[in-house]
């Protein structure tokens, strides 16, 4: 519900308070007639009472601020006026057999600037009814755990909008009086009304013929606005690349005749999995090389998977109610990044993801906005869309899959598609197929839905040069969080490997005699509080590599010395590792700057570091875009994280800078020569491999400038004149713009003028001159808030602008001023008069204001208070900032 309303917050929905629906709903019959500002929809719903309901119970439907014009039970007319407001629909005493109501409401699509509901973007109609926005079509029983069968009839002025899509298989078109025409659609899977939608449009369009495993026929088409069709040829490989990939690791058909995606430039979210009919943000959809870096590549192949994944994790499969959308959204984050690990290298893929987790969910979960996995309340449905549920939730499924094994898991996956088709099923369901399958009980591990918190694992050894033996200790503690004083441990597996100093590793041989379960593949098992492990035959005193791959999703202690760091950044087999191992180095560096900044004292440095540094990008042959990765330093965000409290952001930012500078000044010739090899005259391809060189290359670029402004700033010139593609124009452009010369503002505006019709293009230059750290950045932004590109009402540059300068520029976002707070926290509200989801998502901006040094935690909490105070607030708003005031 996202509806502005003066009165006092709503009381909070509670898991505990599910109940079935008094009655069912088995078909659903739309007819549209699409209209700019007064669309006429007539819903038929047949209805029956609820076998598990209350007999006899009133019949009451949502509504979001609707306008009815007529409503009927079995054709006998209702009293409008007694039966409906805006917000509800009642039928006191409805019939205890099956019965059919017609209602018909009136909609305005292009004053719904909430995005929510029926609306428009750029003249095309379109729906987005995720989580509550179908009671704002007509009125429902709005809930997920009531699924029915839709047909769907939309009605348009032919030459507005020639193409007319719905969920499921096309049935009929025709003529309907002078210029109309109309589309009937029928989707046979029952399905919960979140999945609804409709698009009405002039479109352009690209198609292509898919077969499935079983020999069936499927036509996938995705659609643009017209003359773009040519940018939609990589979401489409996408698109069949993920239907394979579905078939053969999880065994999953496609079930419909047709699948469709639909681009459009006005959308809150990524993108949207309605059945048969996915709605796209066009940022994930659109790409050639002269528009689109290699990332916006590789978000293009996640997202077009991910919504693809959830025809069956999500829509054959729903959830029961809205606190088991991770049943959703966690499982299929965790299918879209193995999906994507395949198709790329999956060590970069596990770091992203890390990264990812790191960035958006331990703040989540270390500060005021902490929640469960699986939350037991809420106000705002629309503010759980988290990393934590997103995220952590993919996380879960990980740690599950690695403590039963590969065949237990896909054997749950397969009793789990079996038994709950068709059906919206609860975690405790989902859980129940792999304690079969595994024969495990996974009471414990259910606990990992229920506690939110990042657990923190310590780890110690010791070798004993006598027995040859060396002894790990593992012991986890999750701190408390708000509403959530104690914790139990959880079970969590740790990946272990040993290396020897001679860089080689050393077989995991377990003392058996102290009766250890059998690991397989050196994942080991901490279910309680702590573990010991003994290896033997260790020849050798080891470093452990522990939690590769990112195993278990914890915050881990290790007291490794520099050396030990040293040798994992040379040697470890495992590539997270490797880059973990730089990554605790440059933060220990980095964090140790920042102490001594504060004290007036100078940065450290470590020529050790930045030579191991230089090796590993030199042997960047075997992956390239791993070496990228290595380079690429802990943001100060990451600092900031690890520091924890009393957060200095400025003296974090002058840290940082230390060290790359340093970096770049000491491995000069190391990185340009790099950077002359990576050098290609090959035509721009997306592929993983071409991109990693692109991504390298342009690391090197970046760290040399850093070292090197003058030099540097003229060979990012050069490389930003001569660039063919979007991935190393942006490149250059990014080290020119933290550049601060007249070069910088005259590449900006040649990039402006050449790219000023490319709304997506410029959301890239948009962020770039948002997160430039220095002084003068915020008149900088308000600035740009006055361009005509700049549109509050458009999320896409909200997120480009205003998202960037508040998550991406902590230096100038925490200026000691607090003029950054009082921005932000402005901008909130002036976009929650407008699209109240966006405004939410820019307000958590402050979610970790609480571990900031004392004047600016002052400065932060004001922001928040004035949002508080404001006289009108959506409740999405109004839920942000209560919870991060706590
Ligand atoms: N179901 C969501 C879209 C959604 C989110 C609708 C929130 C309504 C409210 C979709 O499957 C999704 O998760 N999209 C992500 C991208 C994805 C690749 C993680 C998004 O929109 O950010
Ligand atoms: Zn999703």
């Amino acid at each position: 519900m996202s509806a502005h309303s003066d009165s006092a917050a709503p009381s909070p929905v509670r898991l505990a308070d599910y109940r079935p629906t008094d009655y069912l709903i088995d078909t659903v019959d739309l007819d549209f007639r699409l209209d700019a500002t007064a669309t006429r929809v007539v819903s038929r719903l047949r209805l029956r009472p609820n076998p598990a309901g209350r007999a006899g119970a009133p019949l009451v439907l949502d509504g979001g601020d609707l306008k009815p014009l007529r409503a009927s039970l079995d054709n006998l007319p209702l009293d409008l006026a007694a039966v409906a407001t805006p917000h509800r629909l009642t039928i006191a005493n409805p019939p205890q057999r099956p019965f059919t109501l017609e209602v018909e409401t009136e909609l305005d699509p292009s004053s719904n600037t909430q995005l929510e509901g029926l609306y428009r973007s750029n003249g095309t109609f379109c729906t987005q009814c995720e989580a509550e926005g179908f009671r704002r079509i007509t009125y429902y029983l709005d809930r997920p755990d009531v699924m029915a069968v839709f047909t769907t009839r939309v009605e348009a002025a032919k030459d507005e909008a020639p193409i007319l899509l719905s969920n499921g298989n096309p049935v009929e078109t025709g003529s309907s009086g002078p210029g109309r025409h109309y589309a009937i659609w029928h989707d046979p899977h029952p399905k919960p009304c979140y999945l609804f939608a409709l698009v009405g449009g002039d479109l352009g369009w690209i198609e292509e013929e898919f077969t499935t495993g079983s020999g069936r026929k499927v036509k996938l088409a995705i659609y643009v606005e017209k003359g773009k069709e040519h940018r939609a040829h990589y979401a489409m490989e996408s698109l069949i690349h993920a239907m394979r990939w579905d078939e053969f690791v999880y065994g999953r058909e496609y079930d419909l005749d047709v699948f469709n995606i639909v681009a459009v430039s006005d959308f809150t979210m990524g993108a949207m999995e309605n059945k048969g009919l996915n709605i796209f943000n066009d940022k994930y959809i659109l790409a050639i090389a002269e528009t689109a870096t290699d990332a916006d590549y590789a978000h293009i192949e996640s997202v077009v998977a991910h919504e693809y994944f959830h025809n069956w994790t999500g829509n054959r499969i729903t959830c029961r109610d809205w606190f088991q959308l991770c049943l959703k959204e966690g499982l299929t984050v965790y299918r879209d990044q193995e999906f994507s690990g395949d198709q790329r290298s999956r060590a970069v893929q596990r770091i992203t993801d890390v990264r990812a987790l790191r960035a958006a969910q331990f703040p989540e979960d270390a500060g005021p906005l902490a929640h469960n996995v699986r939350p037991d309340t809420y106000r705002e449905i629309n503010n759980f869309y988290t990393a934590t549920v997103y995220e952590k939730g993919a996380e879960i499924i990980r740690m599950l899959r690695a403590l039963i094994g590969h065949d237990a898991y896909h054997a749950g996956m397969a009793l789990y598609f079996e038994r709950f088709d068709g059906k919206a099923a609860t975690i405790e369901d989902f859980l129940s197929c792999f304690a079969e399958s595994s024969g495990r009980d996974l009471g414990d591990f259910a606990q990992w839905y229920a506690q939110a918190g990042t657990p923190r694992v310590k780890v110690s050894g010791a070798y004993d040069s006598e027995a040859k033996t060396y002894q790990l200790s593992l012991s986890q503690h999750i701190p408390p969080t708000p509403g959530q004083a104690e914790k139990k441990p959880l079970p969590m597996p740790i990946r272990i490997g040993l290396i020897g100093r001679d860089g080689g590793e050393i077989p995991l041989v377990q003392d058996h005699a102290q009766n250890w379960r059998e690991e397989k593949f050196g994942v080991f098992e901490l279910a309680g509080p702590e573990r010991t492990i003994v290896f033997k035959n260790v020849p050798t005193p080891p470093v452990a590599s522990v939690n590769r791959r990112f195993s278990a999703a914890v915050i881990l202690e290790q007291q490794l010395s520099e050396d030990d760091l040293l040798l994992l950044m040379a040697h470890d087999s495992d590539p997270f590792n490797k880059w973990q191992a730089a990554q605790s180095f440059a933060t220990r560096l980095m964090i140790r700057s920042t102490a001594a900044i504060r004290a007036g004292e100078m940065p450290a440095f470590s020529e050790k570091f930045a030579l191991a540094l230089a090796d590993a990008l030199e042997h960047y042959e075997t992956d390239p875009a791993f070496a990228a990765q290595m380079a690429a330093l802990p943001t100060e965000n990451d600092l900031a994280r690890d520091i924890g409290t009393d957060v200095d952001p400025e003296a974090i930012f002058l840290a940082r800078k230390a060290l790359r500078d340093g970096v770049g000044q000491l491995l000069s010739h190391r990185l340009l020569a790099l950077y002359d090899k990576l050098q290609s005259d090959a035509p721009y391809s997306p592929d993983a491999a071409s991109a990693g060189r692109r991504a390298l290359r342009n690391a090197c670029l970046d760290l040399y400038a850093a070292g090197n402004h003058a030099d540097g700033s003229e060979i990012a010139l050069a490389q930003f004149q001569h660039a063919t593609n979007m991935t190393d124009k942006m490149g250059a452009l990014s080290v020119l713009s933290r550049l601060p010369t007249p070069t910088r503002e005259k590449a900006l505006e040649f990039f402006y003028r050449a790219h000023c019709d490319e709304p997506l293009i410029i959301d890239k230059w948009f962020s770039l001159q948002a997160t430039i750290p220095e002084p003068d950045t915020l008149a900088r932004v308000k600035r740009l808030t006055k361009v005509h590109a700049f549109n509050i009402a458009t999320p896409n540059r909200v997120y480009a602008l205003i998202g960037a300068f508040a998550n991406a520029n902590p230096l100038c976002f925490n200026d000691l001023s607090g003029d950054g707070y009082q921005f932000v926290a402005d901008l909130a509200l002036q976009a929650d008069g407008v699209n109240p989801q966006v405004a939410a998502r820019l307000l958590s901006a402050f979610r970790s204001w609480r571990n900031l040094e004392a004047r600016r935690g002052e400065l932060a909490e004001q922001a928040l208070r004035k949002v508080l105070d404001a006289s009108k607030l959506s409740p999405d708003l109004r839920d942000i900032a209560q919870r991060a005031l706590g």
